[in-house]
């Protein structure tokens, strides 16, 4: 083991000049010097490119994320295709619950359906602790990919206790999480009962990614913008708290993400993050006041924009730079996840002027 400048503790092995670790997408997430600024895309694997739909044709979604071989293929497309600086996993925040013993389903078009929602203590009950044996194909595809992806860095993830309780309790996809809140307020015991089992089948799969190989990992918590900042900081944090820093000795940077949390970074940050995620409602500059001087933040070009005329792309990507310049670490990303209908070929181009512009201001000093 050896300490870096930030104090962050390298795993031997990837500290290797020119391996993952001291790629560009790691020295940013530890506010390192950088040759120039990382980019990758939340949702890069999936239906945006035509290679992922053709092998998915045949192949439902939670089958394709347990035969590794799939995975690592999936996982390895945008990476080919787009010189994206880290790769991201091929799998969904609910395949760690299914592996926990929870019925369920990924409905194309709609999201993840519970045949039979949590409500009760007994409903939590259900919920399993899980080792390396309840995930063998994860264990099995980050291998496989550590090898194949060779210096570029593998981020591993997993869902958040909010997110997924969220999916739990409605038993699918919500616009107002009605029945979740109804749970939370009414009946506090039990909801801090579900996400702290929750919390530990979280840990427990990122834990076996960390261990298979992953460089750095990402905590979603799509849906946390939900909530007021009181009642993240009561009902949340604490779970969000026991996962991040859970990890913390782990040697791996730790990204916290989630939607529509401009009122919350920084009690997001406060969870034990390395890098805070940002959506495209609030500007970096103004998002790194609002986190602190001692994180890196990532994002956050609106995935609509990429629907607009290459002006318009190319104007945004130089203002998100710009305005991420104010944080001492900065990971380009979008502020959510790539939509279907996006031409492969402009997320390309981004990446390519994402390098160009920021590798020019570099040589510049
Ligand atoms: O490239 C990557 O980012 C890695 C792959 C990834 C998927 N899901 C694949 C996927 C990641 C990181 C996720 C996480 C995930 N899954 C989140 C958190 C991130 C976010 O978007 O906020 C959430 C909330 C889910 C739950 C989920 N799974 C939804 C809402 C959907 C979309 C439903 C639909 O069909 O529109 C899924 C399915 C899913 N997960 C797809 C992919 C590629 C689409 C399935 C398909 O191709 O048919």
């Amino acid at each position: 083991m050896s300490t870096d400048t930030t104090g962050t503790v390298a795993r031997d092995g990837d500290s290797r000049p020119g391996g993952p670790a001291d790629s560009p997408f790691i020295r940013a997430c530890r506010r390192r010097p950088v040759p120039h600024t990382p980019v990758w895309f939340m949702r890069q694997a999936g239906r945006s490119l035509p290679e992922y739909r053709e092998i998915r044709a045949s192949v439902p979604m939670l089958e394709s994320c347990r035969r590794p071989e799939l995975v690592t293929e999936i996982t390895l497309q945008p990476v080919r295709r787009h010189g994206v600086d880290a790769a991201i996993l091929f799998s969904d925040i609910v395949v760690p619950v299914a592996a926990a013993g929870i019925d369920l389903d990924i409905v194309p078009g709609t999201g993840p359906v519970v045949a039979e929602p949590i409500r009760t203590a007994a409903d939590v009950e259900r919920i399993r602790p899980i080792t390396r044996d309840d995930v063998p194909y994860v264990d099995e595809a980050v291998r496989q990919l550590v090898v194949e992806l060779g210096d570029t860095p593998l981020i591993g993830f997993a869902g958040a206790p909010f997110t997924l309780a969220s999916y739990l309790v409605e038993g699918g996809p919500s616009r107002t999480h009605a029945k979740t809140k109804a749970l939370m307020y009414g009946d506090p015991e039990l909801w801090h009962a579900l996400c702290a089992r929750l919390a530990e089948v979280t840990l427990a799969f990122l834990r076996v990614q960390i261990e298979a190989g992953v460089s750095a990992v990402q905590l979603f918590d799509s849906w946390a913008g939900a909530l007021s900042e009181a009642d993240y900081r009561r009902f949340v944090l604490p779970h969000s708290t026991a996962v991040l820093s859970g990890l913390a000795s782990a040697g791996v940077p730790r990204i916290h993400f989630g939607v529509g949390t401009a009122e919350l970074l920084g009690a997001m940050g406060e969870a034990g993050a390395d890098v805070v995620g940002v959506d495209w409602r609030t500007p970096l500059d103004v998002a790194t006041g609002r986190i602190g001087p001692d994180k890196a933040v990532q994002g956050n070009l609106d995935p609509c924009v990429l629907l607009a005329p290459w002006p318009v792309v190319e104007a945004e990507v130089r203002r998100i730079l710009e305005q991420g310049r104010a944080a001492p670490g900065h990971v380009f990303n979008l502020g959510h996840g790539v939509l279907p209908e996006t031409d492969p070929e402009v997320l390309t181009r981004v990446v390519a002027l994402v390098h160009e512009l920021s590798s020019r201001r570099a040589d510049q000093g």
